[in-house]
């Protein structure tokens, strides 16, 4: 037997409904505030990669599928979307558009990680970008989004934790502070960090090891560091979030695994999943553009993980979506087959879910057919009734049936339907 990929998941029925769900909401509110989808490459030159994640980041120095096409190009399956979203924007001169540009995204994601709940190989993303704002009200404006997107799945466990990373002038002046706070300590910091104490210190504040945590605990933390402008950009974030009732924590530690980042930077973390696992994260990257040799324009944005947030949907959620009632289509006989369909077709016009029986099982094969799938009512089409123009539908769970004119069946069959999702 050949086996998927490690890392890799198969999203079977029922539950790749929830994923349907999740994609509509996630249209449905996006939409609502002006974002419209880019679909882009799952693969992009790694040079991108390298220049805008950053060298230095696990992402870039470990998690990346690069490989060499045919040609000897270096290629890297995408490990994120913003990168790809800058790209676009500088070669389709998106920035002749009307600005601000909003821009959403859904799509797979590739990093080579270490499996454990929540962390796969091929995981799901699902992002927005607005770009050509550098007003605190366009960060504002990003969580909200994330917000009210969250808010549609009825969750009451979420937390949105914030901070702020100043610029990159004020970076240096941070990892001097930082370093000089924690040099006593500094062989007392785990191999890892040991590592990043040249390469990439910030990311120190990011380690999962307890000791390293404890260290870090006591050092000034980064937005104390961070030039007066960048101090009053997130705190006017943070009044307009609370002008909106969008309640975020500040997280004086935390930093993300990319370098583009400055300023605002946020995570959303589940207490079902622990905080080592968020479900989104984002932040402002006023010079990604600039960097990739486009102009400048500042963006900000985020994205979640998709096959994150279906594990932590509420159960609520998740029953309405799975309890999809069924509506079974049963004709009897080779005559009533294509009947059959354009019964299943009359009703599913009618935004029912009504698959017909095609296999030609007998009446009681048919009806069995029908409970396994869970099916409300059956339609059942005999010869009789198809002369008359005619079906029986059978409620299974009060075992009654009635003989309805064809005409009649989808209304019939959604008061059935709607009694039983009010009861
Ligand atoms: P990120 O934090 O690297 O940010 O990834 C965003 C989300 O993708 C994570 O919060 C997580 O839910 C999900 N994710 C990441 N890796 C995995 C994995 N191995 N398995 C499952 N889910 C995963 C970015 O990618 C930025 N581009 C976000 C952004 C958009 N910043 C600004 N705009």
């Amino acid at each position: 037997m050949i086996r998927k990929v490690k890392g890799t998941r198969d999203v079977l029925p029922p539950d790749s409904r929830l994923w349907v769900a999740v994609e509509n909401t996630a249209h449905r509110v996006f939409d609502g505030f002006g974002y419209d989808e880019i679909r882009m490459p799952v693969m992009e030159s790694t040079e991108l990669y390298v220049r805008s994640v950053g060298e230095d980041t696990d992402i870039v120095a470990k998690e990346m599928y690069t490989f060499a096409d045919r040609k000897g190009r270096s290629l890297t399956l995408r490990p994120e979307g913003t990168a790809g979203v800058a790209r676009s924007y500088i070669e389709n001169g998106l920035g002749q558009r009307p600005q601000p540009l909003r821009l959403s995204y859904f799509g797979p994601m590739f990093r080579y990680e270490k499996m454990q709940r929540g962390r796969y190989r091929q995981f799901a993303q699902i992002g927005i970008e607005l770009l050509g704002a550098a007003t605190p009200v366009a960060d504002v404006e990003v969580l909200l989004v994330l917000h009210t997107f969250l808010a549609e799945f009825g969750f009451d466990d979420l937390v949105i934790v914030l901070n702020n990373l100043g610029d990159p002038e004020d970076r240096p002046i941070f990892i001097e502070r930082f370093k000089s706070e924690l040099a006593a300590e500094k062989a007392d910091l785990c191999s890892d960090c040991q590592r990043r104490w040249d390469a990439n210190p910030l990311r120190i504040l990011d380690c999962k090891v307890p000791r390293c945590r404890e260290l870090v605990a006591n050092t000034t933390p980064v937005a104390d560091v961070a030039n007066p402008e960048a101090r009053a950009h997130v705190e006017a974030v943070e009044k307009g979030l609370e002008d909106l009732g969008v309640a975020v924590r500040r997280a004086p530690r935390l930093v993300r695994g990319l370098d583009y980042y400055l300023r605002t930077v946020f995570e959303v973390v589940s207490p079902k999943l622990g905080e080592d696992t968020v479900i989104c994260g984002g932040g402002r990257y006023d010079r990604l553009i600039k960097d990739l040799g486009g102009s400048q324009v500042p963006g900000i944005g985020f994205a979640i993980g998709e096959d994150r947030l279906v594990e932590v949907l509420p159960d609520a959620f998740r029953r309405k979506v799975l309890s999809r009632p069924v509506i079974a289509v049963v004709p009897i006989g080779p005559e009533a087959a294509t009947a059959g369909l354009a019964l299943s077709r009359r009703l599913a016009l009618a935004g029912l879910t009504a698959p017909a029986e095609v296999t030609g099982r007998s009446l009681k094969a048919g009806l069995k057919w029908a409970g396994k799938i869970g099916a409300r009512a059956v339609v059942i089409l005999g010869e009789s009734e198809i002369a008359a123009g005619t079906a029986i539908v059978r409620d299974l769970e009060k075992g009654e049936q009635e003989t309805l004119r064809l005409d009649e069946v989808a209304d019939y069959t959604r008061r059935l339907v709607a009694n039983a999702e009010e009861a």
